[in-house]
């Protein structure tokens, strides 16, 4: 029974994402909707609607009243753009177009161990994203806020800036933890390095006339070529997900920024350590067909952080699903 449903998997993944785009869960905003009324306020035919939401309901997202009209449940209000907790972003992101054209090459990638993004869409995965699908960038970066939104608090919580003056983020997105950091450090200022399509869109308090703008400096740059940034810490969140050589590189190129000495925080979801382990492996297995890359076990991060050169000190909890490594430079 379980194994034809999970074969079907692929419906349960496009219901939800159908449901994010065409926006049923914000227009379901009183106690209950009938499907006449959800279909006229999201523009689609009522019968196939109601087909849709029956095959949600079955998964929990939305519920049917006895009479017939929709209901929201904690899951279908996770899909609303206005919840402070608001999955529709990770959703959009996790069912993107590229994602049904890799999937089904996954015999070929655990073959190989290998990407197979090149061979699908004749470019790496980060330049296709930029270069030829401005709308998937555009999930990937409201995803990605959305997730370091929730994630940046948490970090400043835990990360002790004492004696720390200057801290970069690698690879830090749209800047929302550097600028929670700056936000909770007013002594303290930042660089922000991500590509330059992901920094032009960086938070506004970071950017010229924000509130945080004349403690930042941001750079657009591949942290794979060079690192053009001298901090006291440098933090590295959520990127040593992909292959091997690139994370190595990424190590190095922070190694020959920095000073003897100097900390480095990574910042990583465990995928033997997760409390949510179908979803983490689930990323584990896209990570492995678009970027060849993978969710790391505690012992293969060290692994790699060591290899690279840097001393690994503790290992801590963020919150319940990413841990911190506290790393140094070595003094040579
Ligand atoms: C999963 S996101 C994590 C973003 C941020 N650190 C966070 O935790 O929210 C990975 C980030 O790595 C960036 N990235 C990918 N390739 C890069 C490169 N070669 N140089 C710099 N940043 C890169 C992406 O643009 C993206 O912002």
């Amino acid at each position: 029974m379980l194994l034809r449903e999970l074969a079907f998997g692929a419906a349960a993944a496009a219901a939800v994402r159908a449901a994010a785009r065409l926006g049923v869960a914000d227009a379901l905003t009183g106690s209950s909707a009938t499907v006449d009324e959800l279909a006229a306020a999201v523009r689609t035919e009522p019968a196939p609607l109601r087909r849709l939401l029956r095959a949600l309901s079955c998964y929990g997202v939305f519920a049917e009243n006895e009479d017939g009209a929709f209901v929201h449940t904690d899951m279908s209000r996770l899909l609303r753009d206005d919840d402070p907790q608001s999955l529709r972003y990770i959703v959009l992101w996790c069912t993107e177009p590229w994602t049904w054209d890799v999937w089904p090459r996954l015999d070929e990638a655990v073959r190989s161990g290998s990407s197979v993004f090149r061979e699908v869409f004749g470019k790496e995965f980060f330049d296709h994203l930029h270069q030829d699908a401005a709308e998937s960038a555009q999930v990937f970066n409201r995803a990605m806020t959305t997730s370091s939104m929730q994630s940046a608090l948490d970090v400043a919580a835990l990360l002790d800036l004492t004696g720390v003056a200057t801290v970069a983020d690698i690879g830090g997105g749209q800047g929302h933890v550097l600028a929670s950091l700056l936000e909770k450090h007013p002594e303290a200022h930042g660089t922000l390095l991500d590509l330059p399509g992901v920094v032009a869109r960086a938070d506004s308090r970071l950017r010229d006339g924000g509130s945080l703008s004349d403690r930042a400096r941001i750079v657009a740059g591949d942290c794979r070529q060079n690192i053009p940034v001298d901090a006291d810490l440098y933090i590295v969140k959520n990127i040593l997900e992909w292959d091997d050589e690139s994370t190595g590189k990424t190590l190095r190129n922070v190694i020959a920024a920095a000073r003897p000495g100097a900390r480095v925080v990574i910042i990583e979801n465990l995928v033997d350590d997760s409390p949510s382990m179908r979803f983490t492996t689930a990323m584990d297995l896209l990570l492995l067909l678009n970027v060849g890359g993978a969710k790391h076990t505690r012992q293969s991060l060290v692994d790699r952080i060591t290899r690279a050169g840097l001393t690994v000190g503790e290992i801590q909890p963020v919150n319940a699903y990413l841990h911190a490594f506290e790393c140094a430079v070595p003094v040579r």
